[in-house]
Parts: structure tokens; sequence; C-alpha cells
């Protein structure tokens, strides 16, 4: 028996929980712990919300909550969402909870009593509006890999971590401020120092996977920088040091003590000691965006407080939505509660296992989650179970016939069924989820064959022990499959066993035990019904509707910054006729004029010196803004504006008869 400490990337609570989530994450780590668990091993599996960092303050801004608010709000709910997926969590803790903070400042303040974390001056972008730094994603702008919109920790086009200084025409996600420069001291930890270490680690671990290996082969080439490990913040968990008050440890510097102290809590319920699963087996199931963080950052933190480092990082790729990337904010997204309210979670396990080996990107779409329940759950599994049940009631009165005189065909099923349990098994305990799943489904195809092929409806009137045969070994597939199909669909694995009337399987090796002859089984009921088109289209309908809502709110928001007529009318410009133009001595730019409006003449300072030559102004005519504030521009008055092109500076043309002092409208 073997301990296994297992992990799921930890959601940041600033959402409920999408498909994206499930099928990236927690569904493989499900499938993963339940197996192992069937096979007598003893795994902890553990994950919390990650409730700190920029996300959820930003979150908080824009609902005007405070951050601990918005992280319970979605703490519960993706709490509710990972049990109502089925999901086997031992514990699922909060990075607020007080544990959480204490070992995150011990862990800091080991790091820096033994040097691997040093103070440092570095510039920070800072908002002069807002008056704050801004941190990660307090800032938005252009990334310079890729050219893509990028947020200040990360690019969500090509998915590279960023600093936010590095961002192209950066902006204040708050006010839309460009930011300035300014100093500030951070804490860095000393990353650069394990360059070598985490090679060897990269290269030699046999165990990591390839995605994971390539990708933290690609940041390893660069040569490794120092790494910021804090932020000047005010939600988040203070820096452990006096000098460095205001301060809060960067959300990436804790969230992975969040696996730790999820486990920590857990033993503080539980007896056993979670240190022990750790160094026995440490997996950590994350999506693919989180790769560099979980192969770099993570075990170099590890190594630097002398921990065993993790030995597996398993990381699912992304999953879109009907063919587009997947987004919460355009409302691009199906939520786990929506869902469940509608179907079972064992249809979304099984279609978000069977659709995709977890190294693809893949797509969700309605159409093809319907075509695969009803082609395969229903037509291929709900049939054979339903079909051996319903003959055993109807011709072996529920009970498990005499298996005799067996066929080749019935020896060769036999064989079959016999070998399927290890060979999943086999494949999950590789990881290779979805083949599992493929061959659990091609044996029940094998099942429906066996069936059409022995025809047990016309074999009980002529050769009553070729039906008994049949009927027996449907039987035993049925009984094998409650057993393993249980990791990935655990509810219908229940009820399969309800109906063979056996005890819920939680042992891998009953799974190959037989049914003994005469042993009753219950009453069937139809497992799986089929979804019918318009049940379908009102949910294409539904998200659809979601993209034009969006759509039509971003309209509206474009419209606000146009403008009425009413406040056109405030604008108020006429033509005007220049008399006097002359060269502002202290700039080179500047030209002051005179202009004749006819009821007044306004002296307005115009920037088009490098343009037009004073003598050529003279007897033009020009379009004025004359309700402007009047302003002082290099010490000399100017009551109104020229209108001129931005960039060129080149003045509107104005027909001759236009009227001097007319208004334009
Ligand atoms: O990217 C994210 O959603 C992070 N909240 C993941 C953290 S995983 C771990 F380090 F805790
Ligand atoms: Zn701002």
């Amino acid at each position: 028996m073997s301990k296994y400490f297992v992990s799921t990337a930890l959601p940041y609570a600033n959402g409920p929980f999408h498909l994206g989530h499930v099928r990236s994450t927690y569904l493989p780590a499900d499938i993963f712990c339940r197996y192992h668990r069937m096979i007598g091993d003893d795994v902890l599996l553990v994950g919390a919300t990650d409730e700190h960092g920029t996300p959820i303050a930003v979150q908080a801004d824009k609902e005007g909550k405070k951050p601990i608010e918005i992280a319970t709000r979605y703490h519960n709910m993706i709490k509710r969402d990972i049990e109502s997926m089925n999901i086997s969590m031992d514990n699922f803790a909060r990075t607020t909870d007080p544990l959480h903070y204490k070992l995150s400042q011990d862990f800091f303040t080991y790091l820096y009593e033994h040097d691997y974390i040093y103070p440092q001056s570095e510039q920070q972008l800072y908002c002069p509006n807002c008056g704050k730094f801004l941190p990660d994603r307090y800032v938005e702008g252009i990334c310079p890999v890729c050219g893509g919109e990028a947020r200040g920790d990360h690019c969500e086009n090509c998915g590279r971590a960023l600093e936010p200084h590095e961002l192209e025409d950066p902006h204040c996600l708050t006010c839309n401020t460009t930011p300035v420069i300014k100093d500030t001291q951070q804490y860095y930890f000393k990353l650069s120092s394990f360059q070598d270490e985490l090679t060897e680690y990269i290269e030699n671990n046999e165990k990591l996977t390839d995605n994971v290996r390539n990708y933290a082969r690609n940041w390893l080439k660069d040569g490794l920088k120092d790494w910021t490990y804090t932020r000047d913040m005010d939600w988040g968990i203070p820096v452990p040091l006096d000098e460095a008050k205001g301060k809060v440890i960067y959300v990436w510097g804790e969230a992975f003590l969040g696996y730790l102290s999820s486990a920590a809590i857990w033993t503080r319920k539980n007896n056993p000691k979670w240190e022990e699963y750790w160094q026995d087996n440490a997996i950590h199931f994350i999506g693919k965006d989180i790769i560099y963080h979980h192969a770099i950052f993570w075990p170099a933190l590890l190594k630097a407080h002398d921990c065993k480092m993790p030995d597996n990082i398993f990381a699912g790729e992304f999953l879109s939505l009907e063919g587009l990337k997947m987004s919460t904010s355009k409302n691009w997204v199906v939520w786990v509660d929506d869902f469940i309210k509608k179907y079972d979670a064992d249809l979304l396990r099984y279609y978000l296992t069977i659709v995709a080996p977890l190294n693809k990107d893949t797509d969700f779409s309605w159409d093809d989650f319907q075509r695969r329940n009803n082609d395969e759950l229903a037509d291929v599994l709900g049939n054979f179970l339903h079909r051996t049940f319903t003959f055993t009631r109807k011709n072996f009165q529920n009970k498990i016939p005499e298996f005799k005189d067996p066929s080749d065909e019935d020896l060769e099923f036999l064989n079959l069924i016999k070998e399927c349990p290890e060979k999943v098994g086999n494949l999950i305990d590789n990881m290779e989820f979805r083949e599992g799943l493929v061959e659990i489904m091609k044996i029940v195809k094998a099942g429906n064959k066996y069936f059409n092929d022995q025809e047990p409806w016309k074999a009980i009137k002529s050769n009553e022990q070729k039906g008994a045969n049949c009927i027996y070994l449907s039987n035993q597939l049925c009984k094998v499959l409650a057993t393993i199909l249980k990791p990935y669909m655990p509810s219908t694995s229940d009820k399969i066993a309800g109906i063979i009337n056996i005890n819920p399987s939680d042992k891998w090796e009953n799974g190959s035990e037989f049914l003994e002859t005469g042993h009753e089984i219950n009453k069937a009921k139809p497992l799986f019904k089929k979804i019918e088109d318009d049940e379908i289209a009102k949910e294409k309908e539904e998200l659809y509707k979601n993209l034009e809502t969006k759509e039509k709110k971003d309209d509206n928001m474009e419209h606000e910054e146009i403008m009425s007529i009413d406040d056109f009318e405030k604008v108020e410009l006429r033509i005007g006729q220049i008399t006097e133009a002359e060269k502002i001595k202290k700039s080179k730019k500047l030209l002051k004029l005179q202009v004749d409006l006819g009821y007044e003449t306004k002296q307005i300072v115009s920037g088009i010196a490098n343009e037009y030559d004073p003598e050529e102004l003279i007897g033009r005519k020009v379009v004025v803004l004359v309700n402007l504030k009047p302003a002082k521009l290099c010490g000399e008055k100017s009551e109104g504006m020229i209108l001129a092109t931005e960039n060129a500076a080149a003045l509107l043309g104005v027909e001759d008869q236009c009227e001097i002092g007319e208004r334009v409208m």
C-alpha cells in the first residue's frame, strides 16, 4: 500500500466553477484518487480556494465590497460545485484560514533567515490618480512578446508570465490612467540560484509528463531570474518583517502552501500526518496555464525550504466552448451549477473524459454532448445493462443462471471480462484516463455484440444453456462495470451495484469476482435517457443569448462615450479671422494670434508654429472654439482654441462665404 498526497490547483475565489476547471484538473485528480483508493492505497486529496491577490481585490473593487466578502461568497459556491461533481475531496480549505497565514509567514521567515529572500528596490507602476501601486492584474496593456492584450502578471494570448513594467501602453485597471514608474522596496526570492537543481529535476524525473517537461525546459533555457515575492497591497498575508509594513506576500508565494495548509487542517481533524503522504507520493493536478509556476517556482521554494519536491505534476490542457475560447467576462462559459441542475454529473464526467486525452486541447459542444450521451451512454452502455437485467427478470426470475458447457464465443467473452479490470486499472494508473474509459466502452460494445450473436431470446426456446450462459456472462460484465466505472462515473456505478444487489464497489479486486449462480438481482430501471434535440437547442440559445447580451452591453458602453446633441451644443465653435500673428520667444511650437470674431477679438495661443509662418496666417479664416476656459501658455493668455488636426497641426479649411462670427454646428 502506498500513500498519495494529491492536490488540485487552487481556484481563485472570484467566480464559480465552470467546465474548464472540471476538465483540466478536478475530474482527472478525482479519477486518479478514486482508483488508488480502490486498489487499497491511502490517498489524501486536498484543495482550497485561492483568496488573495489582485483577482479577488479587483472583483471586490468592482462590486464595492470587501475582498473577504467576495472570497467567502465564491468559496461557498466552488465548494458546492465540487461536491455536486462528486469530486472525492478529503479537505477543501481557504487561503484565508489562520493556519494558512501562519504556515505562509513561517515559510517566508525560514527563507528570509536562510538568505533565500533579500530586499531590493525596484521600479513599479504607480497610478497617480488612484494613489497606489499597480501590481499584477491592476494594470493592463499590450504583451511585449506577442502584442496581444495582457494583464500585469500574464498574457491572455500567449500565456507568458509577465511583470507589470514589461507591458506596453499600460493603463490602470481602475481608472484607465497611464501609470508612472515609482521606486519601491520589495523582497526577492533567489530563484536564479536553483537553475541547476531545477534542470536536474525537470530532466531526470522520468515520471514528469511531456507537456510539463517541455514548458519547463523553455523557461530554464532562458536562465532563471530572481522573483518578486512581495507586493504593495492591502489585501494579502502581511510580510512577517517589521521593516515591511504595508507589504503582503505575493499571492503566488503563498498559494502553493494552500496545498500543505489544507492538508494540515485535515490532519488536525483526522489523525494521520499529512507529511507521510507527501513523502510517499506528491502529485499536483493543474491546468496547463500554470505549469510554469508549478514546475519552476514551487519546486524551487520547496528546495529552499529543504523539502521534498513534487513527484509529479499533471497538467490538463484547455477546454474551449463551441469552438471559441471560454471567457467568463464575456459569459461564454457553461457553469457547473447550471449544468448540474439539468443533467447528472456523471454525464459530464463521461463527456469530459472521453472527448480527448488530457494532454490535448479540446472543445465542449452541446451537439457533441448530446450525441455522445445518446449514441454512447444510452445506446451502448445503457442498452447493454438494461437488456441484460430485463432479460434476467423475464426469463430467469431475476436470478443469475448456471454457466455450463461454454462455447468458444462464451470463453472468448469470458476472457475479455476477466482481463478488463487490469487493463483499465493500468491505464488509469498511467494517467491515461480517456484510454481507460475507451477500453470500458469497447468491452460494452463487445458485450452488445455477444448478446446479439447469442440471440438469447431464441436460445432459451431451442438451446436453453446457450441462453443461460449468455445471461450469466452478461450479468458478470455488469458486475465488473459496477467496479471499473466507479472512478469515472461513481453514481452510475452505485446504481448498477444497486440493481445487481451488491454493495457499492469500493475495491478494485472485487471487480473480478463473479456473481454466484442463483444470486438474485433487483428490478432494473433505465440508467440513461436520450437528450432531445429541443433541449439542446434551448441550451445553445441560452448560451448565444449570453454572448449577444454582452455584445449589446459593450455597444451601450461605447455609446456612453458618444455625446448627445445637447452636449455638442455646449461646444461653441465660430468662424474667426486671424488679424495678427507672432512667434513666442520661449517656444518653438507656439504662435500668438489675434482672432477677430466680429463681436470681439480674442488672443489665442496655438501650437502651429512648426507648420505655419506668422505672415501666411494673416487674413486667414479659421474655426475657433470660443467658450474654452482661458489659460496661460508660456506666460501668454489664451482665450480659445483654433481647430487643427491632432498630429499634423493642419488648420481646417473655411470657405470664403463663411461669415466672421458665424456659429459652426
Ligand atoms: O491560476 C490560478 O487560478 C491560481 N489560483 C492557481 C493557484 S494553484 C496553487 F498554486 F495554489
Ligand atoms: Zn488608477
